[in-house]
This record gives C-alpha cells, structure tokens and sequence, in this order.
C-alpha cells in the first residue's frame, strides 16, 4: 500500500518511513531538502533493505503534487512537512503561514481533486496554549498559542476540521506531539538541527560532544518539582509507532484527534542527568532567567491512543537519552551532503 509521506526526509518523517516499510507499507517521499539531506534516503536502506522513492519538491507547488498522485495509486497521506522553529515564526510569521498553512491546503485540494481522503497531520501540543491544566486532553478547548507556527498548527487543525464538515468521506487524524526526542537505536538516524539548537536534548547532545560549552537552564523558580521546566519526552522510535498505528485505524471516516506523548513529565534537571548518565560524564550548565513564551509544566493525558490505537510509549528516558547520544557520538557532523 503506498503512503505519500510529505517531509519524510525530515526527524520524524525518516523515522516513520522506516516504521512503514517494516510494517509492510510502501512510503513514497515528498521534501524539498529545506531542512533535511538526500543522504538519509540511505540510512534508510541501510536499516530497511529498501530504498523509498523520493521526489524532490515542494507541497506548495500543486502541478508537481498532482502528478506523483496520477502516477501512484495512493491510499493515505502523511504530512509531516513544515517549518517548525518557534522563535524563526516570531520573525517570520509570512513565511511560516505560507509554508505551513498555504501548504497543507494545497495538499488537500491536490488530494481532493485524485480522491485521496485519508490524511495523518502532524500537530502539536502547543496547540492547547497558555490556559488549560496539564495533563492536556483531547477535548480541551485549543488556542491562546502563543507563536505564529503554534497558530500555523492550529490554523490547519481548524481547516482540515472544516474539511471534513464539507466531505464526511474524509478521514483526519490530528497528531499532537509532544516533545520528540532520541534517534534511531542503530545510530544511523537522528536530529540533525541546523546551527544553535532551540531544543533541550539536541543542545545537551552538542554540550556533550564538545561542541556548545555549556546548558542554559531556563529558569529554576518554576512550581515544579526541582524549579525548572517538566515536559513530555517522547522517544522518536514510539512516535513513529504513532503513526503505523494510525495507519492502520484510517478507514474509519471522520476527524480523529490523538495525544502522542509518554504521560510523564520530566524537568530539565532530570533530562539532564540522564543525558550524564548515557554519555558517561558531568555536563556543564547554568541557570538563567526563563525563556519568553515557555510555560512551567505540561505532559499528555495520551489514554485515548492506548484505548483506540492500541498504542503507546515504551522507550523510558534513559533510553531516549542512550540513543541521542549514540547518534549524536556516530555522527558528530550530522549528516552528510550526498
Ligand atoms: P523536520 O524539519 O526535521 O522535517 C520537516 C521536513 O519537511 C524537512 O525535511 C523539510 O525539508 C520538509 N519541508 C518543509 N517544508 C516543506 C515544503 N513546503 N515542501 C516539502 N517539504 C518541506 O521536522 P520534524 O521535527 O521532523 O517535524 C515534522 C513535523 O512535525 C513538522 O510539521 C513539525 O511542525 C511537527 N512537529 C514537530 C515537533 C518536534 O519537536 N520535532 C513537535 C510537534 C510537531
Ligand atoms: C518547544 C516549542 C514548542 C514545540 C516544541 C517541540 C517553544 C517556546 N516551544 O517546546 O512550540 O512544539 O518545542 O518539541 O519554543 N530548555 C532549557 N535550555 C535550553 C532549551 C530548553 O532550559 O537550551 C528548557 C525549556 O525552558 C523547557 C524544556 O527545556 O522547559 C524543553 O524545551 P524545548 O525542548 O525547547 O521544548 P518546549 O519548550 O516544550
């Protein structure tokens, strides 16, 4: 069954990719190599014994979708392509939309109009805002986000809602991440970020190599259990899982929104010290004052996943922060070019 995976060179993309072609799924990739490199094609063939067909280009350029639908007969999509730095939206709100919202709707109208109506949307936590009490459940009212790319999140959430209102037929599962950490257990795949990591454990991983002096911790007065931050850490392995397994739930019509989180929440503290304890050394931080925009604690009530998708976490922390640095030490550069 072939499954048009839009930014399947990306993180998580690449990790799901391998996730669909073990479960027996074809996934034919989409991406335009903003944020990714045509190298991870062969890490994974290297995992897979497959090489996935991959199309260089953009979800916004409609003719060049519309013709990877005629050529494939396609049965679901998975889109995970966009802009994703929160603090760049802040810069660049146009772009942001542009990419992120234009882009998702091109999608739709190019699947509409090839009778494709089964989609995996790839949102985030960051939905549910400023105001709601943790843990987040699915049926809490989203908004008060606090960034133009949580807006482009909740903005195409209301669109493909609306779609499904319009076309009953659909079938939209809404996928709210929480914090997506680790890589691929081999090594062979991981986080490549681009420059200064925005992300904890990818800054921690760059603190461990040698390459970053040392961690700021954004604040420690926070009402948490040590001071600073408690989120919901992901292992991209379990994430990737995700979405098999929603997947393997999409013939049922209709809009399905799902928490994909471990429903635990861990400090900054705490990651940190698991990161110590995976690459075998003390790391270096100080506290600083908080970051604009964060909030003190969130972590997913994910129940629903479990009771529907049959679905849930099974990487602890420690594992996640094993196999950061397992890539992180394999593949200190990251990717290659070619
Ligand atoms: P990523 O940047 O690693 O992957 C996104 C991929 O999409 C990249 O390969 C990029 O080149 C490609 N892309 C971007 N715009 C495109 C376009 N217009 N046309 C074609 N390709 C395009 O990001 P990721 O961490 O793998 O995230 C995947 C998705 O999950 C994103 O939509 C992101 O917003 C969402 N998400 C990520 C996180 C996280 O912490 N990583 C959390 C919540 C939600
Ligand atoms: C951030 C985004 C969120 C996005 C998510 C993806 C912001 C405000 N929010 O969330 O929209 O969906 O990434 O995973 O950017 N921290 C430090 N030092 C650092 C980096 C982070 O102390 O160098 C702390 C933060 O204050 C926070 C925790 O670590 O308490 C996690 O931060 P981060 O990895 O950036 O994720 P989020 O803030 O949850």
């Amino acid at each position: 069954m072939n499954i048009l995976v839009t930014g399947g060179l990306g993180y998580i993309g690449s990790h799901t990719c391998v996730k669909l072609i073990e479960a027996g799924y074809t996934p034919i990739i989409i991406d335009n190599l903003y944020n990714s490199k045509k190298s991870v094609l062969k890490r994974i063939e290297k995992i897979t014994g497959q090489l996935p067909l991959f199309y260089y280009g953009d979800i916004q350029d409609k003719p060049f979708l519309d013709t990877i639908f005629k050529k494939h007969s396609i049965s679901s999509v998975i889109h995970f392509a966009g802009l994703k730095a929160v603090g760049e939206s802040v810069t660049k709100p146009l772009e942001y939309y542009e990419n992120n919202v234009y882009g998702s709707i091109c999608l739709a109208q190019v699947m509409r109009d090839n009778q494709v109506n089964n989609i995996i949307f790839s949102s985030s936590a960051t939905v549910y805002g400023e105001k709601n009490a943790t843990p987040y459940i699915e049926t809490m009212q989203t908004g008060n986000v606090t960034n133009p790319y949580g807006w482009s999140k909740y903005m195409v959430e209301q669109i493909y809602v609306d779609l499904h209102t319009s076309q009953p037929t659909w079938s939209i599962s809404l996928l709210r991440y929480f914090n997506p950490v680790g890589a691929h257990p081999s090594g062979l795949m991981g986080e490549d970020p681009q420059g200064i990591p925005n992300n904890l454990m990818p800054y921690i991983a760059q603190v461990a190599i040698g390459k970053r002096e040392k961690l700021s911790v954004y604040g420690n007065d926070y009402p948490t259990k040590d001071g600073t931050g408690v989120r919901d850490y992901i292992h991209v392995e379990d994430l990737a899982k995700g979405h098999v397994a929603a997947l393997n739930n999409i013939n049922q019509s209709g809009v399905h929104i799902y928490n994909l989180g471990a429903g635990i929440g861990n400090s900054v503290l705490e990651v940190l010290a698991a990161y110590e304890k995976a690459c075998h050394k003390k790391l270096p931080y100080q506290i600083v004052n908080r970051r604009a925009g964060d909030i003190a604690a969130f972590w997913a009530d994910a129940s629903k996943a479990q009771r529907e998708l049959n679905w849930q976490t099974e990487c602890s922390l420690d594992d996640m922060a094993k196999d950061s640095w397992n890539w992180q030490i394999t593949n200190p550069n990251g990717y290659p070019d070619e």
